[in-house]
């Protein structure tokens, strides 16, 4: 596989696998996606409108936020989710995908990251309790880890680090709420690093090496998971929904390395790399076996990602880069 302009990117992003569209097949309804303007929802709505259409009957997806623009065959309603009434306006949907959240690594104000991540929650579960939802959370939720542990699994006690990490414990701790209380069905869906090469670990680091810039190593270790993936999982995940609710962790099979990792793309593009800083000897890791029992193993694994991201730094798309912040290691904004 080759990917070397947008276009391609978007329709590999979106291109639906047949255990997508089983799953549509299985499970009626329209999907409505809830902070669908970030770095995930636009292709994660294309996926689902094409897993819909070859799926068969007809049905409606519905994407949401403050600034989300239509894309064929998919609808948008601009909705501020901190506004309770603009929400008792949207339309019933009995399946979910919630990914609304304020960005890691954005600073300042963390009472806005506290009101979203927790006020949001309450508003949009008491307006949907009757539906399914797969919640979109983070591996941040776990303590950072030794580098050869395995990372954390679901049933390890959540220790987050830094506000950000808090407050999205605490959207899951006000859905479980609501799921406990009021019966809706809901999954957390705790993901670590989507890559899609114009974001993603991979990416940032794959750019510094390219740019001759030094890499820093004080979080060593790290997951990363194939967007398309990652979307993958999210779609299915909606049959996982249960009351009380499941937790599943997303992310790749392998524990990736950032001195290993940052080497073999200084080889790949002919170039010498530079390290800063003390190397550290924790992380944050996930373990995501669970998911790839119930769900399957990610089709995309590290070294094809690799060479993907490689092949789309060379053909120029660095400068499509958002940087991600990954190597924040406090917790901070
Ligand atoms: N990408 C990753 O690797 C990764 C890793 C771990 C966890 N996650 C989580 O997964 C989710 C999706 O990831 P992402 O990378 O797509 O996130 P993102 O780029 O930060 O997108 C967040 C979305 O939330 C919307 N939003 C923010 N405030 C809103 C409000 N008041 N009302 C309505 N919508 C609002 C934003 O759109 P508007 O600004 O237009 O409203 C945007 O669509 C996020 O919750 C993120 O924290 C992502």
């Amino acid at each position: 596989m080759e990917i070397r302009t947008v276009a391609d990117l978007e329709k590999e992003l979106a291109r639906p696998g047949e255990a997508d569209i089983a799953c549509l097949r299985r499970l009626p309804g329209d999907i409505l996606i809830l902070g669908a303007a970030g770095k995930m929802g636009p292709s994660l709505a294309r996926l689902c409108r094409n897993a819909a259409d070859a799926a068969g009957p007809p049905r409606r997806i519905v994407t949401v936020s403050r600034s989300v623009e239509p894309q064929p065959g998919i609808e948008a309603i601009r909705c501020d989710l901190l506004d309770r009434a603009a929400v008792a306006q949207l339309p019933d949907c009995p399946n979910i995908l919630y990914l609304a959240g304020r960005k890691f690594g954005s600073s300042g104000s963390p009472e806005l990251t506290w009101a979203m991540n927790t006020i949001v929650p309450a508003i949009v579960a008491e307006r949907f309790a009757r539906s399914r939802m797969v919640v979109f959370s983070t591996g941040n939720v776990y303590p950072f880890r030794p580098l050869n542990g395995g990372g954390s699994v679901e049933t390890d006690q959540p220790a987050p680090v830094g506000e950000y990490a808090q407050s999205c414990l605490g959207r899951e701790r006000v859905f479980e709420h609501f799921s406990r209380e009021r019966g809706l069905r809901c999954l957390f869906y705790r993901l670590n690093y989507a890559v899609d090469l114009r974001y993603g670990v991979l990416v940032d680091i794959a750019r510094r090496v390219y740019a001759g810039e030094p890499v820093d190593l004080a979080v060593p270790a790290f997951n990363a998971i194939w967007q398309r993936d990652a979307n993958s999982y999210a779609l299915r995940s909606l049959e996982l929904c249960a009351s009380p609710p499941v937790t599943l962790n997303i992310t790749g099979a392998e524990t990736l390395h950032v001195r290993e990792v940052a080497t073999w793309f200084a080889k790949r593009f002919g170039r010498e790399v530079r390290f800063r800083g003390a190397e550290g000897d924790t992380a944050l890791l996930s373990n995501a076996s669970r998911a790839f029992k119930l769900l399957g193993a990610p089709e995309v694994g590290a070294q094809l990602l690799m060479e993907l991201v490689a092949g789309w730094i060379k053909a120029g798309g660095a400068s499509l880069d958002k940087p991600t912040h990954f190597e924040v290691a406090d917790g901070r904004f």
